[in-house]
């Protein structure tokens, strides 16, 4: 299975600087790209991005979406309207969202649940705090994350993408060691592997300050699948050579 190479845009971009970023992935695309790509823009641009990459390698995807079908949710944008605009992928439960929106590992599922529900895949964010590691619950933390999603979506569990990310190595500039991510990524593996019998359709990805000086090193790792990258999906030569990093017989 190839890996996948996420970019999180969050709350990053504008028209004029979208089309900039996007032309020059396009124009600097490898020729043999061993990774399936995909960048998760701000919700005003996705009519954006399916005009602008229709037709091409480059694969987009919402950062959110609501775990609500329609109605009076003032601000909200529901799965089905991600379709709409033919999302392949999107986020739910970033951390950001956990921690700036209280999301709950039950909005979190509800949210997976929603997302698949419309033909998208959810990409789950799990991951632990600096005080959570130290304090010894990082494996607690991550697989009660998890679990909350696997009990909701059931036998579509093997159709999530999940993206392990270490809240204190976001856009902190301090990576987890590729050994701390693959230990972490055996997990949420075995966890995987109890709950469905084609957990090896899963892809577990690494987020958290990847840029294009340790992406090999991580994912050569035997459960890290892909990266979900946030500053470093911003410079296309940093993404470039991020996706350039993988291993072609990933
Ligand atoms: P970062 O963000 O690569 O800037 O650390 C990753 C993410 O939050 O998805």
């Amino acid at each position: 299975m190839n890996k996948l190479i996420v970019g999180n845009w969050k709350m990053n971009g504008g028209l004029a600087d979208n089309a900039a970023l996007l032309g020059a992935l396009l124009r600097g695309w490898p020729d043999r790209a061993a990774a399936d790509v995909a960048v998760c823009a701000p919700m005003p641009y996705l009519a954006q991005l399916q005009q602008l990459l229709q037709g091409t390698p480059l694969a987009w995807g919402a950062q959110d979406a609501s775990a609500h079908p329609h109605g009076a949710y003032t601000g909200e944008t529901s799965a089905a309207m991600l379709r709409d605009f033919a999302c392949r992928y999107a986020l739910v439960g970033h951390s950001e969202r956990r921690r700036y929106h209280g999301e709950s590992d039950d909005t979190v599922a509800t949210k997976a649940q929603r997302v698949l529900a419309a033909g998208i895949t959810p990409i789950v964010c799990v991951g632990e705090t600096l005080a959570e590691r130290e304090a010894g619950r990082t494996e607690l933390v991550v697989k009660r994350q998890l679990a909350s999603v696997i009990h909701t979506v059931g036998h579509c569990t093997s159709e999530i993408v999940v993206a392990y990310e270490p809240v204190w190595a976001i856009g902190t500039g301090q990576t987890a060691t590729p050994a701390q991510a693959q230990a972490v990524h055996a997990v949420l593996r075995a966890q995987l592997q109890a709950a469905t019998a084609h957990a090896d359709r899963i892809r577990i990805l690494y987020g958290g300050s990847m840029n294009p000086a340790n992406a090999a090193e991580l994912l050569c790792q035997p459960d890290i699948d892909g990266g979900l990258i946030g500053g470093a999906s911003l410079k296309s030569d940093e993404f470039l050579s991020i996706i350039a990093s993988c291993p072609v017989h990933g």
